[in-house]
């Protein structure tokens, strides 16, 4: 053998060694055929093996130490003496037992956090009833299970009792991907047939993968007869379109006689979904064309070179690098994080101002109406005003991420709050 073909010959073994080991690299992930059953894919530890990136990151929900030099008003913790501690918002803001007297959020409320969370925070709340007394539908964005139940019980699945479905099995892979190709899809019957009503204004909701977003991150009540899960979409998705549909169906699960005034109020909760997308005054992102999944789950690399999505859901203040320096290079991570804050700070200060003003004006109707000294118009006038005004503050209030998702209409919805306030002052004064 002369010396050439033995130099190629190493050179070709050389090359198949390291063929094998790369294959073997890649071999680690298993091509995804598709799980037999929805039960099978409702355990999110059984995609790992084909997903790792998006799975590790899933997992990595359960972290709850975000730098509090990122951001100033998102994530789900409170640094005190340098320890991560939840966030309780009745202790913060004291005006909450007053704004929801008489409504369990009273009682209880604590700041939001990862998705891993989701689950054992509705089980350790204090705002529910024993557990045989809670309906199911109360796990409806808690826990992908309610993907397999709702296939098997329909709409029964919501009235059934806590305790018959709870387990130990929070939000996952199948609440937002098919379990046979795994394309991303929005699982609960509840987000179609609120789309049926065909009400979206700004934007086309048709084939968008943020509707996966929609079964949760929305503002909803229970259907008074079968306790199903409904959108108030039914006029639109504006805060304005969504008082319409509760003063026109009855009152709801989410309504309760204030205990100060008397009013009937409605509670709103996290219209993350409609604030972003929809409003009188419309949103420069999502005119864009961007979806949550844009600044929320930003495109990363894995180790094969891989582009694939961010799981790790949480305030995108700390990857702006990843999410927004495409379109906001020239204010550099810095820049985006001020200009970021500046509106949030002025959303901020309002809806607590305004929390504080509308706290005074309960206590005010409630003193005139205790006393007697409001005529029975005038008593009515100002408790319509106090459904109406508390509607529009607790809109934003609620909303997760202080007006930035669309901080023009979540201004003008608090201006609006504002006013109201201003008209029943002048009543019980
Ligand atoms: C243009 C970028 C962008 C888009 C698109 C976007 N968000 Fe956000 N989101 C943000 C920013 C910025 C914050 C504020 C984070 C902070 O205060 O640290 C935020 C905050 C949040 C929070 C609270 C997070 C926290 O740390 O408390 C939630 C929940 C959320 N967004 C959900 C959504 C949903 C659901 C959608 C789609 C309807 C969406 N976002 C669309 C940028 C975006
Ligand atoms: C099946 C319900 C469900 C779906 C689907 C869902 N979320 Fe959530 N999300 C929750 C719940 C519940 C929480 C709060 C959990 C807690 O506080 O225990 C939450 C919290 C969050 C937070 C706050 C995390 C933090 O650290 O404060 C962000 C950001 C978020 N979700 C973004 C999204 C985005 C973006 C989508 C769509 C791709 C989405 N979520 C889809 C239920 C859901
Ligand atoms: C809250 C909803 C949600 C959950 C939970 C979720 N995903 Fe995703 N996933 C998405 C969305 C939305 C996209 C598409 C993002 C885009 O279009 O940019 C996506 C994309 C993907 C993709 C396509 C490649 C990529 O990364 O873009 C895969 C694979 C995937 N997810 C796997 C998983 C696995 C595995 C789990 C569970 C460990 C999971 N996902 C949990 C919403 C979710
Ligand atoms: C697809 C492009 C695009 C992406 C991605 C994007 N933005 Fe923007 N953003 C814009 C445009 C366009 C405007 C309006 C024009 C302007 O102010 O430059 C804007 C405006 C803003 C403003 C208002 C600034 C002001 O002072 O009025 C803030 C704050 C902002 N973006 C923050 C963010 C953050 C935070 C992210 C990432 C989480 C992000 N943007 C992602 C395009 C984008």
């Amino acid at each position: 053998m002369n010396k050439k073909i033995l130099f190629l010959l190493a050179i070709s073994l050389v090359f198949a060694l390291v063929m094998v080991g790369c294959q073997e690299d890649v071999e680690e992930t298993e091509e995804f055929r598709g799980f037999d059953s929805l039960e099978e894919a409702a355990d999110s530890d059984a995609w790992e093996a084909y997903f790792p990136a998006q799975y590790q990151e899933w997992v990595a929900t359960e972290e709850m130490t975000i730098n509090p030099d990122d951001t100033t008003y998102g994530g789900a913790a409170m640094y005190v003496d340098g320890e991560v501690v939840k966030m309780d918002y009745l202790e913060i803001y004291p005006f909450l037992k007053t704004t929801y007297a008489g409504f369990p959020f009273s009682q209880s409320y604590y700041r939001s956090r990862g998705h891993a969370y989701a689950l054992q925070d509705v089980l350790e709340t204090g705002r529910l009833p024993d557990f045989d007394e809670r309906p199911a539908a109360c796990l409806s964005c808690k826990s992908t299970d309610v993907v397999v139940q709702e296939d098997k019980y329909g709409d029964d699945f919501y009235s059934k009792s806590f305790a018959e479905v709870s387990k130990d099995n929070t939000v996952g892979c199948l609440d937002c991907h098919d379990h046979e190709d795994a394309s991303v899809v929005a699982q609960r019957s509840y987000v179609g047939e609120a789309l049926d009503h065909d009400t979206f204004e700004n934007m086309n909701p048709e084939g968008r993968s943020d509707l996966s977003c929609a079964q949760c991150h929305v503002n909803y009540h229970f259907d008074p007869e079968t306790t199903k899960i409904t959108l108030p979409w039914t006029y639109g998705l504006t805060v304005e379109d969504q008082l319409a549909h509760y003063d026109s169906v009855g009152r709801v699960n989410d309504e309760w006689e204030h205990e100060i005034t008397g009013a009937l109020v409605a509670k709103v909760q996290h219209p993350e979904y409609e604030l972003f997308h929809e409003g009188l005054k419309t949103n420069v992102h999502s005119n864009m064309g961007l979806g949550c999944e844009d600044c929320h789950m930003p495109q990363q690399v894995d180790e094969a070179g891989n582009e694939y999505s961010f799981h790790q859901w949480t305030s995108p203040l700390t990857h702006v690098e990843d999410s927004c320096l495409d379109c906001h290079s020239g204010w550099g991570e810095d820049g985006v994080i001020e200009r970021t804050e500046a509106v949030q700070s002025e959303v901020y200060e309002k809806q607590n101002r305004l929390g504080d003003e509308l706290a005074g004006f309960i206590d005010k109707l409630g003193a005139a109406k205790d006393e007697g000294s409001l005529t029975d118009s005038e008593l009515e006038e100002a408790q319509a005003i106090h459904r109406e005004a508390q509607f529009y503050w607790d809109f934003v209030w609620v909303e997760n991420s202080n007006g930035f998702h669309n901080w023009e209409e979540a201004n003008r919805i608090l201006d609006n709050a504002e006013e109201l306030i201003n008209e029943g002052l002048e009543i019980v004064e």
